[in-house]
Formats: structure tokens, C-alpha cells, sequence
């Protein structure tokens, strides 16, 4: 990947991609939940949800934040960004940051959200990355992968971006997250859920925690710590029934890796 000076290039070399129809090349019986991320009015929501919201700004988030490394002038991959809520942080810390999606509106909304602070590249991460061999010193990767076909084929290039000793913090369904249902754990599948307060179904790929750790150990990722969140106290106040239900189940996970 060239450097340039951040946001400049990628918004260049984004709105090119868009223009090469991007968005009907997509694969939707592999690239899950394209159909919803990619809907302008959809961002805007949940955008605005993730701000403060029991789910993600004080649960899944602050626990996955934690995993990461102290990132003043590190090179850092935000891969599925989203609107850019971590993006923002990643560079408030000093890191320069690279923020990929497969949603053109997600690329937007973190562009806006970092004042053109951060490299955007549309990606869709069950293709091989754009990017060089040994390029980050850190991955951030939450609440992605289990949009993503193959696991393998991602954290192999999660490796080979990686610079040695790098980290790769990701956060995802946790396997025995009682919301998911029909689960066969032992081949791949989706399943739909329901995300109400969206009025939208999501579908993702289920995966046993066997299944993942292999796909990590397989590619030199070294397993140094899980989490199974508990939600902080402010979630209580924002939303207690989420709170309740957090509370007394397993719902995310979030596990820090380092290549070895
Ligand atoms: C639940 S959101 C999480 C956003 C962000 N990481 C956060 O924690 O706030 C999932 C994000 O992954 C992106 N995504 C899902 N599947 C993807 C794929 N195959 N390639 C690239 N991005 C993907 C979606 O567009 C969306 O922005």
C-alpha cells in the first residue's frame, strides 16, 4: 500500500472503487448482511445507536479496547470499522490508523466521525487484502468475523499483515450465545437474528470455539487472552433490560492474539 497523507488518498482511491460498481460485484451468499450495512439509513442508525448503547459502548467495546497494546505511533488495521467509533479512538491514541469496510456509507461515516483522519479502503474481508505483507503492528477486528466465510483465508491475511509480534484483537458471537439459534456446531452455517430495535434480520456464520482457535493457531496467531465481558454499570441506567440479559449471559467474546 502507498502512504500518503492520511484521508486524502483513500477517500480518492475509495470513491474510484465505487465508481467501478463496487457494490454490485459483491458476493451476498458469502459477504452476509451486505444488503443491510450498505444501507445508508441503516448507518445513520446505527451510528448513532454504538455511541453510548448497553451492547457495544459499554460492553462488547470497552473490553475489547482493553486487549489493545498502547498505540501512540503504531501502524493500526481497523478491519470491518463500521462508523468509525473506534476508528475515532484508535487515532485520539496516536495510532495512524487504516480503516477497511465493504460498506461504502460505513467508509463515509468513519471519514466523518475522524475529520479525514484515517486511510479508508473498501474491502471485503473474504477477499485476500489490499495491503502489504508486515504493514500493522496492531488489528482491530470487532463484531466482523462472523460475517465472514472463511476464517482461515482471513487470518492468514490478518499474519501476513502483520508485522512480527504484532496483535490482532477481535471480538465476536460468543459460542454458546443463547440468541443464536439452530446451532449444528459441527459444520459451518448461518443463522438469521433479529435485530428489532433496526427492524432489520442479520444473518451470520456460526462457529464453534474450536473452530475459531484452530483458524488462529493454524496462522501463527497465539491465543494470549479471552474475555467473556460482563456489561459496566452504565448499561444498567441506559438500558436495563439489556443490562439484565448481558448480565446473566455469554453473549460476546473478545480475544487478544500476538503472531508468533
Ligand atoms: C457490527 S459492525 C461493527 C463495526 C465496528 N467494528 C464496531 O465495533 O463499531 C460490523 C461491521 O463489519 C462490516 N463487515 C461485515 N462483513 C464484512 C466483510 N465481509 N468485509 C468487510 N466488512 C464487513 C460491516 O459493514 C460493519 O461495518
Amino acid at each position: 500500500m502507498t502512504r500518503t497523507p492520511a484521508g486524502q488518498l483513500t477517500v480518492r482511491r475509495f470513491h474510484q472503487l465505487a465508481k467501478d460498481n463496487y457494490m454490485s460485484t459483491m458476493d451476498s451468499s458469502r459477504s452476509l448482511s451486505y444488503s443491510n450495512y450498505a444501507d445508508p439509513g441503516f448507518v445513520q442508525k446505527y451510528a448513532a445507536s454504538i455511541r453510548d448503547n448497553a451492547w457495544n459502548a459499554f460492553y462488547e467495546r470497552p473490553a475489547s479496547l482493553s486487549l489493545l497494546p498502547p498505540l501512540k505511533d503504531l501502524d493500526v488495521l481497523d478491519a470491518g470499522c463500521g462508523p468509525g467509533a473506534v476508528s475515532q479512538l484508535l487515532v485520539q491514541a496516536g495510532a495512524r490508523v487504516t480503516a477497511a469496510d465493504y460498506s461504502a456509507p460505513m467508509l463515509e461515516a468513519t471519514l466523518a466521525a475522524t475529520g479525514n483522519a484515517v486511510t479508508c479502503l473498501l474491502q471485503d474481508l473474504n477477499e485476500p487484502l489490499v495491503l502489504d505483507d508486515a504493514s500493522f503492528d496492531a488489528i482491530y477486528c470487532a463484531l466482523v468475523i462472523h460475517y465472514v466465510d472463511d476464517l482461515h483465508l482471513l487470518f492468514s491475511e490478518f499474519a501476513r499483515v502483520l508485522r512480527p509480534q504484532g496483535v490482532l484483537v477481535f471480538s465476536t458471537d460468543h459460542p454458546e450465545n443463547p440468541l443464536l439459534s439452530g446451532r449444528e456446531p459441527e459444520r459451518k452455517h448461518f443463522s438469521e437474528v433479529e435485530w428489532a430495535s433496526f427492524s432489520v434480520r442479520m444473518q451470520v456464520y456460526q462457529r464453534p470455539w474450536r473452530e475459531i482457535e484452530q483458524a488462529c493457531l493454524a496462522n501463527g496467531l497465539h491465543i494470549e487472552q479471552v474475555l467473556e465481558p460482563k456489561p459496566l454499570a452504565e448499561a444498567e441506567q441506559t438500558d436495563p433490560e439489556a443490562y439484565a440479559y448481558l448480565s446473566k449471559n455469554k453473549h460476546f467474546i473478545c480475544v487478544r492474539t500476538v503472531k508468533r
